[in-house]
């Protein structure tokens, strides 16, 4: 076989078959094969997509190109979650001490963030001890003893995924629903999940900008879950402001810690009963809906979520002395309030613009390699759709530079107020299985 057969195949708008594309990828994972002419395979893809047997295969063929993990000793149902990206997700961080709480195993892998994004890795990391880098064995043993282990994607995890998702990053062939769709669904199946909960985003920080771009995404995640015999849901909520208020990874932590005692913004509250609950059906332990939501609020309600979290950062050698005095988490050199310089009601706070912001502030990574400040971020103090008058405090940035005028108004330019009350998008936009 030859990878110039192969791109002009795909070139020319053909389908490849499992045999080529099973090539493509043991050779790129092997780097027998140039980023030169991986890149143009990557684009001829992102040009002129693929069939539903192709992507099947190109999932298949990642997943398998580094060890699969087998969690079947947690039962027939392990459940995952993933979600396509977006800026102040904390849904990871709230929601999954709270399945463990239920009885439900959680053995997790999450990214870290790369560009206006953030990863869930980075902001476990920002409590003082908290390991993400434990082998696969303790990791699994973690999850034997307390029922719950959260760690960062080790290198063996569908490295073809990671060699293709940064040369992606390179090209701009991100957005592609067949890549996108492949990249997610195999590196959840090589993290040994068969049920799988997917939080697909919408809006103006998320991949997907549009609900039928992430319906087409959720259809071919759920096409395929199908043929590889995983059961898929894909909850579409909307990313068009970052949810909750904090951005930024200690400040995130923070607001995770609050939430498990009860202070819950109100769409991560959404979010995280919505996931929550089909959590909760997949695995067997409830097929009503409603009735899972109030099973998650019980525990938050009854602190089991909140010992859970403690028990986890403790097992990860985190130091939870942080956890319960959050005020012992270091803070950025100056918290700069943002003020409105109008009276209305916020339209738009645009989630890419503030996740950049923050990115630029320290927060996040413009290359892989780059360090992250932990400490710094944005806080909201106003959401869409709330009145603000004139002199209001908008949003706090925490920062350990000093902040220039033209980049103060630059951030305060990222608020949009009119007269007239907004109608909001419900963070909730759509189920489908
Ligand atoms: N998240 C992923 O894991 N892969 C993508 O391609 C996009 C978002």
């Amino acid at each position: 076989m030859n990878i110039l057969d192969i791109i002009a195949k795909k070139r020319d708008g053909k389908a490849l078959n499992k045999e080529e594309i099973e090539y493509f990828i043991n050779s790129y994972t092997k780097s027998e094969i140039t980023d030169y002419q991986a890149a143009a395979l990557i684009m001829a893809i992102y040009i002129n997509g693929m069939t539903d047997e192709e992507i099947a295969n190109l999932t298949l063929a990642m997943a398998h190109s580094g060890e699969i993990l087998d969690l079947s000793k947690f039962g027939q149902n392990v459940i995952d979650k993933h979600s396509t990206g977006g800026v102040g997700d904390k849904v990871s961080i709230v929601l999954l001490p709270i399945i463990a709480s239920l009885g439900i195993p959680v053995a997790k892998m999450s990214g870290r963030g790369l560009g206006f994004t953030g990863g869930t890795a980075d902001k476990l990391e920002s409590i003082p001890g908290y390991n993400t880098n434990i082998d696969i064995n303790k990791f699994i043993q973690n999850v034997e003893n307390i029922g719950i282990s959260m760690i960062t994607q080790t290198s063996n995890l569908a490295p073809a995924d990671k060699k293709i998702y940064a040369l992606r990053d390179t090209i701009s062939c991100v957005e592609s629903i067949p890549l996108i769709a492949s990249s997610i669904m195999s590196k959840k199946i090589a993290a040994g999940a068969n049920k799988i909960v997917l939080d697909v985003t919408v809006g103006k920080g998320a991949f997907m900008k549009t609900k039928e771009d992430a319906i087409l995404l959720s259809k071919q995640m759920i096409r395929i879950g199908k043929l590889t015999n995983r059961e898929t849901v894909c909850i579409l909520t909307n990313m068009d402001e970052p949810v909750g208020y904090a951005v930024g990874n200690s400040l995130e932590i923070i607001e995770s810690i609050r939430f498990l005692k009860g202070d819950m913004p109100e769409d991560l509250k959404k979010v995280v009963l919505e996931l929550g609950s089909y959590m909760i059906k997949l695995s067997g332990k409830g097929n009503d809906i409603e009735e899972n939501k109030n099973k998650i609020l019980e525990n938050i309600k009854n602190g089991k979520a909140y010992e859970k979290f403690l028990e986890l950062v403790k097992n990860q050698g985190g130091d939870i002395s942080y956890i319960e005095n959050i005020e012992k988490f270091k803070k950025a050199k100056e918290i700069i309030p943002v003020y409105a310089i109008e009276e209305g009601y916020i339209k738009q706070i645009n989630a890419q613009d503030i996740g950049r912001f923050a990115c630029d502030l320290g927060a996040g990574r413009i290359k892989k390699e780059d360090e992250i400040e932990k400490e710094v971020g944005v806080v909201l103090n106003k959401k869409v759709s709330d009145k603000v008058k004139k002199g209001d405090i908008l949003a706090y940035i925490h920062s350990n530079k000093n902040i220039k005028e033209d980049e103060y108004n630059k951030f305060l330019n990222i608020f949009k107020i009119c007269k007239e009350k907004p109608n909001i998008q419900d963070v909730i936009i759509d189920v489908i299985y």
